[in-house]
């Protein structure tokens, strides 16, 4: 008798404590929602103070009538997804890793999507990637077991897919093909990269760190990953004639709030760092602020 494909240990259902979707009916409130813009073509506006000069701080003084809320993360009935809630929502915008990586006996692919992830280092080039949760999901098993991850950037359109990655099938089910996207092999690594994702590196695992709860030192709740990128692969015409400048036109980023909220990088502008200071002191203003400092 063939073995059945869905006979495993399902990975924990830790949605059902976060309680993340607020609606009681999420397709009837879509409903009423305009359709996305496909277009999405960059919007360039001033900054929004043109006029702001050293020493201006704030654009408005808004800010002079809020009042802070101290948050204790460990006081009393504050569970960990509170103190996950607030992070997610209020460290905003995050990218999003599609993680591509194959099982130590080369038998499953697994992709899934990340968004505590970051750039870390230039030479060599790196990336971090922090996976939290009391259990070890299939993605570090795997980046621990053979040393190997692709990193796949998520284009708009391929949200949906990324977002259905991260269901929690057994460890011997590949995402790869209930998400319909293609994987690309790699040029060094094992694990394939995304062809639909316009941005992917393969990468080497350079180390990681364990991280565990306050409440009981023995748990272990998230570790962190620092891979090294041995491969860039980026669309043609999503790189400059440099080989270096990508296109964020082309790129599409959708971006990972709180909740169930995503977002995309529209609309932008430019704002060129300060000049020299040893130019900036000869302006008399300037002189004044750090006479004010001293
Ligand atoms: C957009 C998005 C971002 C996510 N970011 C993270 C993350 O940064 N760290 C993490 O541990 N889980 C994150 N998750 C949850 C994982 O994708 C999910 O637990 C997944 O089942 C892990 O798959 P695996 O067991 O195949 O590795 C995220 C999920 C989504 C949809």
């Amino acid at each position: 008798m063939q073995p059945d494909p869905l006979d495993g240990v399902e990975a924990p259902d830790q949605e059902a404590s976060i309680q993340r979707n607020p609606y009681t009916d999420f397709s009837a409130v879509e409903c009423q929602r305009p359709s996305y813009q496909h277009d999405g073509m960059l919007k360039f506006s001033k900054t929004p103070n043109t006029s702001w000069r050293a020493g201006d701080g704030a654009s408005n003084k808004d800010w002079e009538h809020r009042r802070f809320m101290s948050i204790d993360p460990y006081e009393d009935n504050r569970g960990p997804w509170l103190n996950y809630k607030l992070l997610i929502s209020a460290t905003v915008p995050r990218p999003i890793a599609l993680a591509s990586t194959v099982s130590a006996d080369g038998m499953t692919r697994n992709l899934a999507p990340f968004s505590f992830w970051q750039c870390v280092s230039v030479d060599p080039p790196m990336y971090s990637l922090s996976f939290t949760g009391r259990g070890v999901n299939d993605t570090l098993t795997n980046i621990l077991a053979t040393g190997e991850v692709c990193i796949s950037s998520t284009a708009d359109w391929i949200i949906e897919a990324a977002n259905f990655a991260s269901v929690n099938t057994p460890r011997h089910i590949s995402e790869w093909p209930m998400s319909g996207l293609s994987p690309k092999p790699s040029e060094i690594i094992q694990p394939p990269f995304v062809a639909e994702s316009p941005y992917s590196v393969e990468c080497k695992l350079h180390s990681h760190h364990d991280i565990y709860s306050k409440i009981n030192p023995k748990i272990r709740t998230a570790t962190l990953v620092i891979v090294e990128v041995v491969r860039f692969h980026i669309w043609e015409d999503a790189i400059g004639p440099d080989r270096a400048t990508a296109n964020m036109d082309k790129l599409r980023p959708v971006f990972r709030a709180g909740g169930m909220m995503y977002g995309t990088c529209c609309d932008v502008f430019e704002l060129p760092r300060p000049r020299p200071f040893r130019e900036l002191r000869e302006d008399n203003a300037i002189n004044k602020l750090v006479s004010e400092t001293q």
